[in-house]
């Protein structure tokens, strides 16, 4: 059976409980998961099949770790890699840039020729502007832990009913 690679990069936790929850959901034997500031490009490269969280920081910023990762994607070669993505913001307190970290990976994998699936309804969420809207869609799964996070669980779920068969 095909194996996913799950990469997550977090400042205060909630990208590691999304990340926990997805995993439970999935199921261990389905997944392995990353914290990004332990993987290399080559860890990233042994999977078909990619699921990459990230939270966004500064102003539309990427979170720490992928910051520090983000030059070493340009050596991965995502032809024939189905990818998936999700991401941690708080709409309320910065809406102008809300998720934008999930937009910058979701462009630079776009980039590296890897198939990405698994985008979001923007229905249900308030912000101004986000680089993680794209064709209408967030690009990848939207969660917002300050905000709403009694609807965290629910979204992965299905999220989770809607990439898995597309991932594996
Ligand atoms: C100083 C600061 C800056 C932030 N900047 C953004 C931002 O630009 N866009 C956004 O959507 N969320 C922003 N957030 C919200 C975080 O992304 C959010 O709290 C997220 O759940 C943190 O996840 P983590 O603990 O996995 O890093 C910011 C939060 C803080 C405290």
């Amino acid at each position: 059976m095909k194996k996913i690679g799950l990469f997550w990069g977090s400042q205060t936790g909630n990208t590691e409980n999304a990340a926990d929850l997805i995993v439970g959901t999935l199921g261990y034997e389905t997944v392995d998961s990353y914290n990004i500031s332990h993987a290399t490009v080559d860890t990233l490269a042994g999977y078909d099949a990619l699921i990459i969280g990230t939270s966004t920081w500064g102003a539309g910023e990427l979170q720490d770790d992928w910051y520090n990762f983000f030059s070493s994607l340009d050596s991965l070669d995502c032809a024939g890699k189905t990818v998936a993505f999700f991401g941690l913001g708080d709409q309320l307190g910065y809406g102008d840039y809300f998720l934008d970290g999930m937009g910058m990976l979701y462009e630079k994998f776009i980039e590296r020729g890897a198939k990405v699936t698994g985008s979001w309804p923007v229905d249900g969420y308030e912000y101004s502007c986000s680089k993680a809207v794209v064709q209408g869609s967030f690009v990848g799964l939207a969660l917002d832990a300050d905000n709403q996070d009694h609807l965290t669980a629910s979204r992965i779920q299905q999220w989770i009913k809607q990439i898995k068969p597309v991932l594996l």
